[in-house]
C-alpha cells in the first residue's frame, strides 16, 4: 500500500480549471475559494446561520446555529422547523418551474420517461396520502429495497413529507441483510418492487423480502408496498401486501408537507465498520439538506440548464445525496439510469451522454476503469464515437481513481475541456468533504485536492496531533459541519467510540489514512481499519468472516482486500474447514459453494474473488491471526517481514498457492 502511495505522490502532473468555467464558476478561483473557506473561520455561526436562511425554506425560523453542549451529538438550527421534500419539489413549483423536466428516467432496455418538477410533486403527494392513508405518521420507520426508478425517488420523498424516518437497502443485497435491517431499524412498513431489471436480466425484490419475513423479527411491518416493475410473479399476502399503484390512486394531487424538527432523522443508512453488524447511520433534515444542497452547488457548479446525471443507486449514499435529495433541492435536471454501464454494451454510458447532452457527469472509478478495458477489447464502445461536447463537468466519488484511469477519463471522455473532481467524503459526512472546485482548483490526477469551504480536514497521528507535512496519519476533521452523522441508530456509544474517540481530542476520524503534499493537497491512502472497498462498496472483512463461519463446513476463517485492477480491492478469504483441507476439484466445489453461501448471507458484491484452504491460518502464539501477513499472502508476494512470533510459519507456503 505504502509503495502506490509513494507514487502517486510523486504525481507531477497539474491541470488547470478550464478558463470558460473560471469565468463563470460560482466560486471562481483560488482567491474566492480562499475567501470563503476565510469568510467561515472568521465568523463560523454567522456564515452557516446565512447559508441555512437563504438556501433552506423554513416553516419556523431557527434561533440557534450549533448546539455543542452535548458533544459529539452536534446539533445544527435545532429549534427551527422545516419539510424536506417542500425544499426539493413545492419550492421549484411555486417559483414558476414546475414546467422543467426533474427527472429524465432511462430503463434498461433505454425506454425514457421525463418527469416535470409539477408531475413528480403531484406524485410524491399522492402516494404520501396513500400511505398516510394506510395509518403511517411522522416517527414511523420504513425499509425501502427497490431498482433504481422514479419510482425509488418518489417513495424517499413522499417519506420525507410526512416525516418518516427511511432506510433505503441496496437492491443487491440478500434478504439476510435486509432482515438485519429491518430489525434493526424497527420499520413498520416496507416499500419494494416485484423485480428489478439489470443488463436484460430481472432479479426479484420481494420474494427476498418474503424470505426476510420468514427468518423472523420483522413483525412490527404491517404493510408491505410493492412498485409493479416486471409482472413477474410473486406471493401474495392479501391483509399484508398492497400495490404501489393502488396506494397512489383515489387521492388528492396535493399533500400537506409536516413540519419536522431540523435534527429529525430524515433516513438512516447502513454501512459497514471494522467490527460487528453493520451501523445505521443516522442522519438530521436540516443540516443534511443544506449541505446537500450547497454541496451540489459548490462541487458541481450547479446551473439551471445543467442536465446532470449521478450513475450511483439510491442504495448508496450518493444516491441520497447526490440524486434524491442534493440536485432537487437544487432544481436541477437529472438522468435517472436503471440499467448498467455495460448493457447493451460497454458504450451505454457515454450513448446516454450523447443522448441526454448530459453536463454534469459523476460516476465510480470501478466503472471507468472497467470501460477503460472494454474500449480496448472493443474499439467500438470507445467514447470517441460518441459526441460528448455537452459535458462540462466530470466527477468521481467513492475509492481512489489512479492517475492511468484519471488520465483516460480526463483526455477521452472529457476530451481535456472539463474539470475531473475526484470527491472524498463518507456515507457519515452526508456530502463531499475534500475535492476540487471545477472553476477553482487546479488538479491533480489521484488527489482529492483540497476540503470545501468550512471543513476543517486534517491529518493527525495517534495523540491528535498534527503530523508533519508529507507524512502519513489519520483524517480527521477538527470542526462539526452541517451534513454530519448524527448517531448510529440504537447506538450511540458505538458513535461516539468510532468516530470520535477520546484520544483524539474530540475530532470526527473518519477511518482513512492520508497524506498532504507541499500545496496542501490530500492524497488518500485507504482504510485505517478493517474495511475493504470493493467496486466503491464498502464491507467489513468481519462481516464476510461471519458470513463464512456461519456455513456448517468452516471451522475458522479470515478475510483481507487485495488491490484489484478493475474494482480496486477484491476480497481474499482464507478459510479452514472443519474436516480435512480439500484439494483440486474438491476445493473448487466448496469454493463455489462458499461463495454462492456469502452471496445469500450478504449480497453479490462480498462474493469473495479468491478463497483459499488452509490446515490452519497463521497465528501468534497468543492465538491471534495475523492478518498483515495474509494481505501478503494475498497479493501473491513473498513474506518479508519479521515472522518471529509467528507460530506456525510453514503454514504461509500452504495458503500462498489459489486452488
Ligand atoms: O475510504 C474512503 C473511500 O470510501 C470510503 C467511504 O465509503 P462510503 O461510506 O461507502 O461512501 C462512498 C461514497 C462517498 C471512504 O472512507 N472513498 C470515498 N471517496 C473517495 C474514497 N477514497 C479515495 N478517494 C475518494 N474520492
Amino acid at each position: 500500500m505504502s509503495n502506490a502511495i509513494q507514487s502517486v505522490m510523486h504525481e507531477t502532473r497539474v491541470f488547470q480549471p478550464p478558463k470558460a468555467l473560471v469565468d463563470t464558476a460560482t466560486i471562481s478561483g483560488l482567491d474566492a475559494y480562499r475567501t470563503l473557506c476565510k469568510a467561515i473561520d472568521d465568523d463560523f455561526d454567522g456564515f452557516w446561520s446565512k447559508q441555512a436562511t437563504e438556501q433552506l425554506e423554513w416553516l419556523k425560523p431557527f434561533t440557534r446555529v450549533l448546539d455543542e453542549s452535548d458533544a459529539p451529538f452536534y446539533k445544527w438550527f435545532d429549534d427551527g422547523q422545516l419539510n424536506v421534500s417542500a425544499n426539493c419539489l413545492d419550492k421549484h413549483v411555486a417559483a414558476g418551474k414546475g414546467e422543467k423536466t426533474a427527472l429524465i428516467f432511462e430503463s434498461d432496455d433505454a425506454k425514457v420517461t421525463h418527469v416535470s418538477y409539477a408531475e413528480l410533486l403531484t406524485r410524491v403527494c399522492r402516494f404520501a396520502n396513500g400511505i398516510k392513508a394506510l395509518g403511517y405518521k411522522k416517527g414511523d420507520r420504513a425499509i425501502i429495497y427497490m431498482p433504481m426508478s422514479v419510482e425509488a425517488v418518489v417513495a424517499m420523498q413522499a417519506c420525507a413529507r410526512l416525516g418518516i424516518t427511511h432506510s433505503v437497502v441496496f437492491g443487491g443485497f440478500s434478504a439476510k441483510s435486509l432482515q438485519e435491517r429491518i430489525v434493526d431499524v424497527g420499520a413498520t412498513l416496507v416499500i419494494t418492487a416485484d423485480e428489478q431489471v439489470r443488463g436484460g436480466k430481472t432479479i426479484p425484490l420481494k420474494p427476498a423480502v418474503e424470505d426476510a419475513f420468514k427468518m423472523g423479527g420483522c413483525d412490527a411491518v404491517k404493510k408491505t408496498i410493492v412498485y409493479r416493475r416486471t409482472g413477474g410473479k410473486v406471493n401474495w399476502d392479501e391483509a399484508r401486501d398492497v400495490w404501489m399503484h393502488d396506494v397512489e390512486a383515489n387521492q388528492a394531487d396535493t399533500c400537506e408537507p409536516v413540519a419536522v424538527d431540523a435534527e429529525h432523522p430524515l433516513f438512516i443508512l447502513y454501512t459497514s465498520g471494522s467490527t460487528g453488524k453493520p451501523k445505521g447511520v443516522q442522519h438530521a433534515s436540516a443540516g443534511y439538506l443544506l449541505w446537500a444542497l450547497l454541496t451540489v452547488k459548490w462541487t458541481f457548479d450547479a446551473k439551471d440548464s445543467d442536465v446532470y446525471w449521478c450513475t450511483a443507486d439510491v442504495g448508496w449514499i450518493t444516491g441520497h445525496t447526490y440524486i434524491t435529495y442534493g440536485p432537487l433541492a437544487a432544481g436541477l435536471t437529472q438522468v435517472v439510469f436503471e440499467g448498467v454501464p455495460t448493457y447493451p454494451n460497454a458504450s451505454r454510458f457515454w450513448e446516454m451522454i450523447d443522448r441526454h447532452k448530459v453536463t454534469t457527469f459523476y460516476t465510480a472509478p470501478t466503472a471507468i476503469r472497467s470501460l477503460v478495458k472494454a474500449a480496448d477489447t472493443n474499439p467500438d464502445t470507445h467514447p470517441k464515437h460518441f459526441d460528448l461536447s455537452s459535458l462540462r463537468i466530470l466527477g468521481t466519488v467513492g475509492e481512489p481513481i489512479n492517475p492511468e484511469a484519471w488520465m483516460w477519463y480526463y483526455k477521452e471522455v472529457g476530451r481535456e475541456r472539463c474539470p475531473i473532481v475526484d470527491t472524498w467524503w463518507q456515507t457519515e459526512t452526508g456530502g463531499h468533504m475534500i475535492t476540487p472546485l471545477p472553476g477553482a482548483t487546479p488538479m491533480k490526477p489521484g488527489s482529492c485536492t483540497l476540503p470545501l469551504p468550512g471543513i476543517a480536514a486534517a491529518i493527525v497521528d495517534e495523540a491528535g496531533g498534527d503530523v508533519e507535512q508529507g507524512n502519513g496519519g489519520f483524517l480527521v476533521v477538527k470542526r462539526p459541519w452541517p451534513g454530519m452523522i448524527r448517531n448510529i441508530w440504537g447506538d450511540p456509544e458505538r458513535f461516539k467510540s468510532s468516530y470520535f474517540p477520546p484520544e483524539l481530542k474530540g475530532y470526527y476520524l473518519a477511518g482513512d489514512g492520508a497524506q498532504r503534499d507541499s500545496d496542501g493537497y490530500f492524497w488518500i491512502m485507504g482504510r485505517i481499519d478493517d474495511v475493504l472497498n470493493v467496486s466503491g462498496h464498502r464491507l467489513g472483512t468481519m462481516e464476510v468472516e461471519s458470513a463464512l463461519v456461519s456455513h456448517e463446513l468452516v471451522a475458522e476463517a479470515a478475510v483481507v482486500g487485495r488491490p484489484d485492477d478493475t474494482t480496486g480491492e477484491a476480497v481474499v478469504a482464507f478459510v479452514v474447514l472443519k474436516g480435512a483441507r480439500p484439494e483440486g476439484d474438491e476445493a473448487l466445489a466448496i469454493a463455489k459453494t462458499l461463495r454462492d453461501w456469502v452471496g445469500r448471507e450478504i449480497g453479490p458484491i462480498a462474493k469473495p474473488k479468491d478463497i483459499r484452504f488452509g490446515d490452519n491460518l497463521p497465528k501468534t502464539r497468543s492465538g491471534k491471526i495475523m492478518r498483515r501477513l495474509l494481505r501478503v499472502v494475498a497479493k501473491g508476494e513473498e513474506v518479508t517481514q519479521d515472522i518471529s512470533t509467528l507460530e506456525n510459519p510453514a503454514i504461509l507456503e500452504q495458503l500462498a498457492k489459489p486452488i
